[in-house]
């Protein structure tokens, strides 16, 4: 009996041949090259019954190739002589140059070796991209020198509420257990470098002007009631306290980007711009104050100027600017790419207007969702999408040009983590959506759902073997 081979995500074409290559140590054995005549991103794998070569036309095609082999020899068999490898034929690229995941640690903290293994998972699913949403109002993750009280004050609430926040909800009850933390300047480092020998870029997300509660906790001079003492957020939703649009608040968070850029060498820097309530703007005589000084017609206005004023450090250091869809709809730098998260239609509208996008719609992608019945199921935030939604998944949305097309850069999945409080219930929500989804932002082809179950589940051993949790099969 052979073993059948699972690889996921699937190879563009793979053909079996006749006969095995039979070696004592077929990983040490294989020979690799990198070859010119193969487009940068582009891989082989040929084994026949003479050898196996893995050739790539780069380094970072290569590590594709390896990858692929990797998963290829979990088929071979013990004979005689050693393992026996089936021959075959693989000629495999990516679709698309962003395939992404997110990883919330603002609302729960996870350990830096936890995002390791992530790290890990990423590259086994031939993904290339980790985004750390390292901020939000329940929590600030990294560590600022220039400002110490962000993690001091910032990293850190007293407790937590439980069960589900409902809309409207105001009243809630707490945990009592004190949750936080955060990662060190060098611990980041080592995210960063794990993540680079993998081939993967990691993206820190600062999320601003909203989403900013903890750090205003931490300098209440960053908000718009600089006399109110306000603590890191206990519960979830969308915080009115967002930051103060002071020309002292655009140099306070420079500094704080400056020390993130010096953190993350990658293109690409997250500032976020979602869920930005300007209701304290329109109260707020200074906010107002500005508004007319700047000639803006509306609060809401406020939002890309701060933002432009902050993304500026980015562009002096060759930085590129990322952020969620609101940031369209606020006059950004044509040049940043947008996170399409509020639907496809989102993606149309910033690939129309220009923008590189990555498509990561809540409907398919938002892994926080439900994947079977909330009778049965751990708390989540609500929805439905179980795993054949996500293999059915299609990224490119309707309704555009092939040039348009063209700028769809990628797809991220995403893991928001207020009703996941640890390592093991991120791998529950995460997997194995992830490896659907990975076959989407891969582009392998799509046979049918019960292919794809098949090789999936010798696949799961492959989470096991890195120590991740993951959903069982229906
Ligand atoms: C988001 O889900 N607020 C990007």
């Amino acid at each position: 009996m052979s073993v059948p081979i699972a690889i996921v995500p699937a190879p563009r074409e793979l053909v079996v041949e006749e006969g095995r290559w039979i070696t004592a140590d077929p990983a040490a054995d294989a020979v690799r090259t990198v070859v010119e005549n193969l487009p940068d991103t582009e891989y082989r794998i040929d084994v026949t019954p003479d050898g196996a070569r893995l050739s790539g036309g780069s380094d970072e095609a290569l590590r594709y190739a390896e990858s692929t082999y990797r998963q290829l020899l979990d088929s071979a068999e013990q004979v005689d002589g050693g393992l026996a490898v089936p021959a075959v034929r693989i000629a495999d690229a990516p679709r698309f140059g962003w395939r992404g995941m997110m990883l919330d640690v603002a609302r729960h903290f996870m350990p830096k070796e936890f995002v390791l293994r992530i790290v890990d998972a990423i590259a086994l699913h031939r993904m290339n991209v980790l985004h750390l949403h390292l901020t939000d109002d329940q929590g600030w993750r990294v560590q600022i020198d220039a400002y110490p009280k962000l993690t001091e004050v910032g990293a850190w609430r007293p407790e937590t509420m439980v069960g589900k926040m409902s809309h409207g909800q105001t009243e809630f009850s707490y945990d009592g257990t004190p949750h936080g933390g955060f990662y060190t300047k060098d611990e980041l480092r080592e995210i960063v470098a794990y993540a680079a020998e993998r081939g993967i870029t990691v993206v820190p997300e600062i999320d601003l002007p909203g989403h900013m509660q903890a750090a205003i906790a931490a300098y209440p001079e960053l908000g718009n009631h600089p006399d109110r003492q306000l603590g890191v957020r206990q519960y979830w939703g969308i915080s009115d306290d967002v930051l103060n649009v002071n020309d002292e608040t655009v140099e306070f968070v420079r500094t704080v980007l400056r020390e993130v850029l010096d953190i993350f060498p990658g293109p690409y820097i997250h500032l976020g711009g979602d869920e930005c309530p300007d209701v304290q703007w329109r109260e707020s005589e200074a906010a107002q104050a500005k508004q007319a000084e700047l000639g803006l017609t509306d609060a809401s206005q406020l939002q890309g100027w701060f933002t432009a004023q902050v993304a500026a450090v980015l562009t002096e250091d060759g930085r590129r600017l990322v952020g969620w869809d609101e940031m369209v709809e606020t006059d950004c730098p044509k040049d940043a790419v947008i996170m399409a998260w509020r639907g496809p239609d989102r993606g149309e509208v910033a690939a129309k207007a220009g923008h590189d996008v990555v498509m990561a719609p809540n409907q398919s992608v938002y892994f926080d969702y439900y994947q079977g019945d909330p009778a049965t199921e751990p708390l989540a935030i609500g929805h439905f999408t179980p795993l054949e939604k996500v293999y059915d998944f299609e990224v490119i949305p309707p309704g555009l040009t092939a040039e348009e097309q063209a700028r769809i850069v990628g797809t991220q999945c995403q893991i928001w983590t207020e009703y996941m409080e640890d390592p093991d219930r991120v791998g529950y929500m995460l997997f194995p959506r992830l490896c659907a989804f990975s076959e989407r932002a891969w582009g392998s082809e799509k046979t049918s759902y019960d292919e794809f179950i098949g090789r999936l589940r010798p696949h799961l051993t492959r989470l096991e073997a890195l120590g991740l949790s993951y959903r069982p099969l229906d």
